[in-house]
């Protein structure tokens, strides 16, 4: 099956801010993956590794400062892909919202204050569809249904303060999924709430996927988070992609020092809960400056002396399973 989106060697930078002499900030670099139908990936990384960038970039929601390069064919369900970067504004903004749609760590900012939660998603299903008023807020209501408010008709009147974090990440929820897009980008969706809600949200989206066949990209630092919903798991490093692989892979056989340093940071039921969970020793690298080598190197375990020298590829050491380290998988 063709993919759903296909991300060929998506390159985002940003000038730099102070000096003139230093480099631009190179928040990803040269990444490629792809998005089938009806599946969901998990992109995971520390904090600045360029998952929020990569996500506003798919969604072309970076600031005019970013600049892009590689392409993004998105499936148009006619058997063929335009590239959304050489898309008009005007042609974006009909895509965004109908066909994907995008989900934040944080609802508040994304919703309106000052007007009733059931108004803004009848709002987005007018800005896609002719519909009357009174067929907009019932598809509002509707929607509220399917992402499980309870008394939805009477949640509809209510404003974005009279509800809790979890009601209100399930109006966001709702807000992306009424015209029912394609694809949904989720970015650190579960962050914000506490471990019961997280759990009720990620339970949540499951159940939309299989009910509306959507496709997920799943963003999250964490990777037990992300083994709850992905079928698939990108790992980024300091703006690279480090490694691609089923989850089976990711968790039976992590073949990049970094994916396995991420996996000992994940408690499990064994985990000695009286001792501090392991961590990566050292910090993530500053992007603008821009090492030859590979990025994880000063915190590498594995290292030798041409790790400094260049980028690794990225090898397939199974069908399907790439990795970003020569030297764990010799070859
Ligand atoms: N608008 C921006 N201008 C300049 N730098 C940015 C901007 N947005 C993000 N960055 C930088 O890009 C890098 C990746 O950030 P981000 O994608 O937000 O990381 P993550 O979501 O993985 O935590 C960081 O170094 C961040 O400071
Ligand atoms: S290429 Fe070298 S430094 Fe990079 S992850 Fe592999 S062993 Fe470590
Ligand atoms: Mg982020």
């Amino acid at each position: 099956m063709p993919p759903l989106l296909d991300v060929r060697h998506l390159t985002v930078e940003f000038p730099a801010s102070d000096s003139a002499s230093s480099q631009p900030l190179a928040a990803v670099r040269d990444l490629s993956l792809t998005i089938a139908p009806r599946e969901v990936l998990g992109l995971v990384g520390e904090s600045g590794s360029g998952k929020s960038v990569t996500s506003l970039a798919l969604m072309r929601l970076l600031p005019p400062q970013a600049r892009i390069a590689g392409e993004l064919l998105f499936a148009n369900g006619k058997g063929s892909s335009r590239d959304l970067l050489q898309l008009p504004d005007e042609g974006m903004r009909t895509l965004r919202g109908s066909q994907m749609a995008m989900i934040f760590q944080e609802p508040m900012t994304a919703l309106n204050p000052v007007m009733r939660v059931g108004e803004q998603i009848a709002e987005a299903v007018a800005v896609h569809a002719q519909v009357t008023k009174k067929e907009a807020w019932d598809r509002a209501v509707a929607v509220m249904e399917d992402v499980a408010i309870p008394d939805a008709a009477l949640r509809a009147r209510d404003y974005p303060y009279q509800l809790s974090g979890g009601m209100r990440q399930r109006v966001m929820i709702a807000m992306a999924v009424v015209n029912r897009p394609a694809l949904l980008i989720a970015d650190e969706p579960t962050t914000a709430l506490d471990v019961t809600v997280q759990a009720q949200i990620l339970q949540l989206l499951a159940e939309l996927r299989s009910k509306f066949g959507l496709a997920m990209l799943f963003i999250s630092h964490d990777l037990a988070v992300v083994s709850q919903v992905a079928d698939r798991i990108a790992v980024m490093y300091a703006g690279n992609l480090v490694e691609l692989g089923s989850k089976h892979d990711i968790f039976h056989a992590p073949a990049h020092p970094y994916t396995r340093g991420l996996l000992n940071a994940v408690p499990t039921l064994k985990t000695d809960r009286t001792r501090p969970l392991a961590t990566i020793e050292g910090t993530v690298p500053a992007m603008n400056v821009v090492p030859p080598g590979c990025p994880f190197e000063p915190r590498c375990d594995f290292r030798v002396a041409e790790c400094a020298c260049r980028l690794p590829p990225l090898l397939e050491v199974s069908p399907g399973h790439w990795a970003r380290c020569p030297v764990v998988n010799q070859v």
